[in-house]
């Protein structure tokens, strides 16, 4: 079967999302299911695992066979199975890796454990297949802010992340703090675009040569912000005004550091994946830096950023073309999911 003719299964359930998607050769979608969980989590303000983990019980199978008919296959069109192997919540992952595991075993099928985060990488890929490398990757997501360098397809160079929250995390935090809800991104995003940046929230480590980020220090800017204005005027939070502070002072600490790993490494493009990538402000920092730099910016369009399983079938049919008759690839029963897994070589 040539690269172009697989046909791959892709299974994501690393979180608080079931997904499964077939995809054609390494770009072309022939179904995506994302069944989000929001519902069952917003009421708690966050992800309760014991909850998705069920959830996900309950949905993988329906939803891979939904999957299978939107595609117009059937399992027997199936090369490859590819599933989320972490990192993530160790019992999401597992209600994923099992299903995969039974399925491949029974039906035969060589099947790969994909990197969560190499999968967000590879959304770029899918989205825009000619990406020139080496390409900078900013990724950041609700668990994750790490910035990596792809010098050739499958070979990412990690060059610094987060020291403490996530961006996405502190987007949900802020977001609580303001009482908007659950996923709090969404809402501080369309609450920023009614405001105005007016509260100083500080941009970490903005004058520092690290390619390191910290949120946890603006996070606790907007709750000192939001305690002072509670005093002045109780009941009358300009919200809008905050969102956009806040969202301001992100996006700028992100468009620092990926311009100081421009300057450092020299990439001929810039992609940004992960949740967050949806973040207007985000996209529009990014893209001017892109223009500044003169070189392109690859961002997902919005149902590629978050979790979806398109990404870990992409990563893990490219994994699989890359070194087909690699054993593992059918000796997989004691496959174990990997809760904590930085992808690529780290810099010393
Ligand atoms: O990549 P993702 O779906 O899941 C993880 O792997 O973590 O990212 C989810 C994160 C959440 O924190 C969510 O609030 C954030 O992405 N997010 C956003 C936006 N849309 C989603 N953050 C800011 N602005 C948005 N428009
Ligand atoms: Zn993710």
């Amino acid at each position: 079967m040539t690269e172009k003719e697989l046909i791959t299964l892709g299974i994501e359930t690393s979180c608080d999302e079931t997904a499964v998607a077939v995809l054609r050769g390494p770009h072309q979608v022939l179904s995506s299911l994302v069944a989000s969980q929001d519902d069952i989590h917003g009421v708690h303000g966050g992800i309760v695992p014991e909850l998705a983990c069920r959830r996900h019980v309950e949905l993988i199978h329906p939803l891979t066979l939904s999957a299978l008919e939107k595609a117009k296959v059937g399992l027997e069109d199936i090369g490859l199975v590819a599933v989320t192997r972490g990192p993530g919540l160790v019992g999401a992952l597992l209600v994923g890796l099992s299903y995969a595991k039974a399925l491949a075993w029974a039906a035969g099928l060589p099947l790969v454990g994909v990197n969560h985060l190499e999968g967000h990488v590879y959304s770029a890929l899918v989205h825009e297949p000619r990406t020139p490398l080496p390409c900078l990757v900013l990724m950041v997501s609700g668990g994750h802010t790490e910035l990596f360098i792809m010098e050739a397809s499958y070979s990412l160079t990690w060059l610094g992340g987060t020291r403490d929250d996530a961006a996405g995390e502190a987007f949900d935090k802020v977001a609580r703090l303001l009482g908007l809800g659950y996923p709090g991104g969404p809402i501080v995003d369309k609450m920023a675009r009614e405001g105005k940046a007016v509260y100083d929230v500080p941009v970490a480590l903005k004058s520092q040569d690290t390619l390191e980020f910290s949120f946890s220090g603006p996070k606790t800017a907007v709750k000192n912000i939001i305690n002072g204005l509670n005093k002045e005027t109780p009941g009358r939070l300009p919200v809008a005004d905050i969102c956009a502070s806040f969202q301001s002072a992100v996006a700028l600490a992100l468009y620092g550091k990926t311009r100081l790993a421009a300057q450092k490494h020299k990439p001929v493009s810039i992609a940004v994946v992960g949740g967050v990538a949806r973040n207007s402000a985000v996209r529009e920092k990014i893209g001017a830096l892109g223009r500044e730099l003169g070189i392109p910016v690859t961002i997902p369009p919005p149902d590629l950023c978050t979790d979806n399983a398109v990404m870990i079938a992409a990563a893990g049919a490219g994994l699989f073309i890359r070194d087909r008759s690699n054993p593992a690839f059918r000796d997989f029963t004691q496959m174990d999911a990997k809760p904590s897994w930085l992808p690529g070589v780290q810099l010393k």
